[in-house]
């Protein structure tokens, strides 16, 4: 059992329960306990490709299958993963605190899974599937994939209807989540290795705007210097004693 300190944290939290808002972003990390692979931990590699080789429109428009291909390996975890003692501490949590927002980068639904529903998908979800001519929104498919799923609507071919490197994320969801960051109290940076942009720009924007920043990750990122605490341990450890010390707070 990893060391961590909740000390730095605790005289915030009666100022959350009473209102403040706390913003939560999460990434790989958090979903890694539940058996899905981090992007650039052990595993996180797909046939020798890096994600950044595969998650493109380039990569897509050049060779749609093999793109398929990873994300149906990508669903096939999935869907025999579940939310693990991390998700689920941050939906009991938002069950105590006035207002708490979840910003995330994964695409893997584990955080409404567990419960949570105030959710930013920043990078969209890998559950749908959306048609690269009409638009059309389709549940991902069940079972095994063809290798290029086609539009029940028009017949185009379908793409996973996730935010590739070098797309914008929707605007409206970015807007809300950099508005949340401005606003809140605290912020938590928690299984992100914070080099994706522009997700990894919200803690600063936080930290300008006067919140404490505090990062949950067993490895040092680029965040540390910005944060008022660091816990160096995994998601499911520091999150429910979080969740724990919310709940003895509010009793
Ligand atoms: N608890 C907390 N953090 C963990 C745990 C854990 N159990 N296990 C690993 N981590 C940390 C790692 O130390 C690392 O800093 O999670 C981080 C995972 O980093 P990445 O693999 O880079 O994942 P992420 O930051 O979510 O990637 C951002 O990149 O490929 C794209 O679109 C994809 O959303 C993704 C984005």
């Amino acid at each position: 059992m990893s060391a961590f300190d909740l000390t730095p944290l605790l005289d915030l939290l009666p100022e959350l329960l009473a209102g403040r808002p706390l913003v939560v972003l999460t990434g790989a990390g958090v979903s890694a306990e539940s058996g899905l692979p981090t992007f650039r931990g052990p595993g996180g590699m797909w046939e020798g490709n890096r994600p950044e080789d595969l998650a493109t429109p380039e990569a897509f428009a050049r060779d749609p299958e093999t793109v398929w291909r990873f994300y149906a390996w990508r669903l096939e975890k999935l869907r025999a993963a579940s939310p693990n003692e991390g998700h689920r501490a941050l939906a009991r949590m938002e069950r105590l605190l006035p207002r708490m927002t979840i910003v995330t980068q994964n695409v893997d639904g584990l955080h409404a899974a567990a419960g949570s529903r105030n959710v930013l998908e920043l990078h969209g979800t890998l559950l749908v599937a959306r048609c690269t001519d009409c638009e059309s929104r389709f549940p991902a498919p069940e079972g095994p994939i063809p290798p290029l799923p086609r539009c029940r609507v028009c017949g185009a071919a379908l793409r996973p209807d996730v935010v590739w490197f070098g797309e914008a994320l929707s605007p409206a969801t970015w807007s809300a989540a950099s508005s949340a960051a401005e606003e809140c109290a605290v912020f938590f940076v928690v299984g992100t290795s914070s080099v994706v942009a522009p997700a990894s720009s919200l803690a600063l924007l936080a930290a300008r705007s006067g919140a404490y920043v505090f990062e949950i990750n067993p490895e040092k990122t680029p965040i540390a210097p910005l944060a008022a605490g660091v816990f160096r341990a995994r998601a499911a450890e520091v999150l429910p004693a979080i969740a724990a010390a919310l709940q003895r707070g509010a009793a």
